[in-house]
């Protein structure tokens, strides 16, 4: 007789031994049943499909001064690994907000903070704009923050899918959007943007020294997926093969800016983030690439100046060089703090 059970469907086969593509590496994506390959895959130096390994956690942990009963934001929510170990340290009594503008990765964070046991008096999750702090905070904590902390630019979730077109190592559609929700993807942005405009960005947003030329060639052009555009620019740099990648890095770099809006977003940001906090309240950010870097430095240094922060970081605090073996996107981070002035 036959079996009436319906059968679960079966995984779809990878050729070799093991997974290579993002969406076949289905142990890395079930990291609580399959805890022994994602260990494997954080000792070699790699980042386990569909996670994000947090970068300089300990040194943020400490630059906020953190203790319990404290509120507080993580402005860019991302994975959730400086999150939990946020609320770790403010617990008991204390309150956090984690704010994200991506719709795709949010809900699965948010669900992955209520397993590890934080209930909604102790985390909100808020699809938002780091942008808009100011309000969010007038909703949740309107005397202020203890402290409020932003890891800034994508998460490898978000760059290793190529579903998601953030990456001209994998095809995928060009997109490159964190909250695909809104504007226009990068694709269409090229495809509508006049040369002028394209060199402003490139030249702006990754200091890429052949901005006019490359923007010649690509504004106005239509490249549906990630490898189009990347095929396109090693065309336009075949003449010298030695700096080839990294141009393609800039060049998606200034674009994934352009398209996500990152540094109007962070200027605003920045303008709202002393008055977020109580005095004696402290910030953290984490930067990533020059144009963030520069715009962090400056925003703390004349706040410093103007008394609004009482003290600022000596510089910027670096992964270590065994953080960098065992996670190689740490390498061009750099931590910045702040402390609101009137503790
Ligand atoms: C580097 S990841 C953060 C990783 C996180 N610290 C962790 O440990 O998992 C940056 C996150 O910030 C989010 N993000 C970037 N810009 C944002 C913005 N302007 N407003 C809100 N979220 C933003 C991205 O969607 C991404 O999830």
């Amino acid at each position: 007789m036959d079996d009436p059970t319906p059968r679960p469907p079966r995984r779809k086969r990878y050729a070799g031994k093991n997974p290579r593509r993002f969406e076949d590496k289905y142990k890395e994506h079930d990291p609580l049943r399959f805890a022994d390959t994602v260990a494997k895959v954080l000792a070699s130096g790699k980042t386990p499909a569909g996670s994000h390994v947090p970068i300089l956690v300990e040194e943020c942990l400490d630059a906020l001064r953190l203790s319990p009963g404290m509120t507080g934001v993580d402005c860019t929510l991302g994975y959730g690994g400086h999150a939990l170990r946020i609320l770790d340290r403010i617990q008991p009594g204390g309150f956090l907000i984690g704010l994200d503008q991506d719709p795709i990765e949010l809900p699965k964070t948010e669900a992955r903070i209520r397993q590890a046991g934080h209930a909604p008096d102790a985390f909100a999750a808020i699809r938002s704009n780091y942008a808009g702090i100011a309000k969010v905070l007038a909703g949740h904590a309107p005397g202020g923050a203890d402290f409020i902390f932003a890891d800034l630019g994508c998460s490898s979730m978000q760059f290793d899918d190529p579903s998601r077109g953030f990456s001209f190592k994998h095809e995928g559609p060009l997109d490159m959007r964190m909250n695909p929700q809104k504007g226009l993807s990068a694709a269409d942005w090229i495809a509508r943007i006049s040369a002028d405009d394209l060199a402003d960005a490139l030249a702006s947003h990754s200091d890429e020294p052949r901005a006019e030329e490359l923007a010649a060639i690509l504004a106005g052009q239509s490249y549906p997926t990630t490898t189009a555009l990347a095929a396109a620019v090693r065309t336009a740099t075949a003449a010298d093969p030695e700096t080839q990648d990294l141009t393609v890095r800039r060049v998606f770099q200034a674009i994934r800016i352009a398209v996500n809006e990152e540094f109007t977003a962070l200027d605003m940001f920045l303008r709202a983030l002393p008055f977020s906090l109580k005095p004696g309240g402290r910030a953290a950010i984490l930067t990533f690439h020059s144009g963030e870097d520069r715009r962090v430095k400056k925003s703390f240094q004349a706040h410093h100046r103007d008394g609004v922060f009482s003290q600022i970081s000596d510089g910027v605090i670096v992964a270590s060089s065994e953080e960098r073996r065992l996670n190689p996107r740490s390498t061009p981070a750099k931590l910045r703090w702040a402390e609101r002035a009137g503790a």
